[in-house]
């Protein structure tokens, strides 16, 4: 019998608000490799704002930016800057889904509503989360155009490297409301909570978070939560918090087959990585054993390894794509692994020390 009490297919794209769609689509078409498949604005006929829909196998990424003043977003972008608003989800009955999660506590942010052209009908709805990002429930089944009705297809091809689709997306929320919000996806959305860290696990000198992912029903939807703990300095969360202005996205983690060409494409175009010492590579071989790349490699391009019970995984994170140090992605590599890269946490935190030493947030 399925325990699944909120079937949610996948994540079906990551809206981002920001200040210049057509910029910012330009940065991710030529960096990350995203080809440019959809469009509305004012000459689809959409009068407030513009879109670009990007494309990479199963991952989509939509840049939204309002076009006249006024616009309900506008004070949301000033306060936050450029920032991920939704994770949408695909689901069977959009209808069905709203009704249970409101039912079950969520606050809803748009009740079920259809677009319609010519291509045919597609439902929508969508509830809040933390902070001021939503989950639009979407159904596109009954739909053959680009995206969403009102959209036109774009034939604007990235040079794409690997990336095949959201791995994790996490989420940064104040102290204390950890445990809050990993109630609210199991009450919610009947996520389960598949690990947990504690500060004893996610420490160094100086900062400390705690986190616990949590997994949908399919297992294809994982959300990491973080709060920050007390440490001796500021931690990357509390720094996240201050410059974002609250709790929001702070990466995503985009899963790829081949690492070593995605890493080497990302660095060949410019694309920054958090960097560890050489002498984690030293020891690389006596925590995580054997593995089927060459470390010498991994080393100059700085990726990281992690073993648990049912393989290996490799990741590797960009530093802030934004001004503010707040969004990143991660690219990861799983070879068995189901786990988030926990042996790599103290390496990675502080080179984030490091990176905020550089910006005076320690
Ligand atoms: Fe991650």
């Amino acid at each position: 019998m399925s325990t699944d009490t909120f079937p949610i297919r996948r994540v079906d794209h990551v809206r981002h608000y920001v200040n210049n769609a057509r910029q910012a689509a330009f940065f991710y078409q030529h960096t990350f490799g995203f080809g440019i498949t959809g469009y509305a604005g004012l000459e689809t006929g959409s009068q407030k704002e513009v879109s670009y829909v990007l494309d990479q196998n199963e991952l989509r990424l939509v840049f939204t930016a309002p076009v006249r003043p006024g616009h309900p977003m506008a004070p949301l972008i000033a306060e936050h800057g450029d920032f991920v608003q939704d994770i949408a989800f695909e689901v069977d009955d959009v209808d069905w889904a709203w009704k249970a999660a409101t039912d079950r506590g969520a606050v809803s942010y748009a009740e079920p509503y259809t677009l319609e052209d010519d291509h045919g009908k597609v439902r929508l709805a969508s509830i809040r989360t933390y902070g001021n990002v939503v989950h639009s429930l979407i159904n596109r089944d009954h739909y053959k155009g680009p995206f969403l009705p009102g959209f036109r297809s774009e034939n604007q091809p990235g040079d794409p490297i690997g990336l095949i689709e959201v791995d994790h997306c996490v989420g940064n929320v104040e102290l204390g409301k950890m445990n809050v919000w990993v109630k609210w996806y199991e009450d919610v959305l009947g996520f389960k909570n598949l690990i947990s860290f504690d500060d004893n696990d996610i420490s160094t000198d100086f900062t400390s978070l705690m986190s616990k992912v949590m997994a949908n029903g399919n297992g294809r939807v994982k959300f990491p939560i973080n709060e920050p703990a007390p440490g001796k300095k500021k931690s990357q969360i509390d720094e996240y918090l201050e410059f974002f202005g609250g709790p929001g996205v702070q990466h995503v983690a985009m899963r790829t087959d081949d690492i070593v060409y995605t890493v080497s494409r990302l660095r060949a175009r410019g694309i920054q990585f958090l960097s560890v010492p050489r002498s984690y590579y030293d020891m690389l071989t006596d925590r995580v054993g054997q593995i089927d790349e060459d470390i010498d490699v991994l080393a100059e391009l700085g990726i990281l390894v992690d073993r648990d019970d049912e393989g290996y995984l490799l990741q590797i994170f960009t530093k802030p794509v934004t001004d503010r140090p707040t969004l990143f992605y991660e690219i990861i590599h799983r070879k068995g692994a189901k786990s988030f890269g926990k042996g790599n946490f103290k390496a990675l935190f502080e080179s984030i020390e490091r990176e905020q030493a550089l910006r005076g947030t320690l």
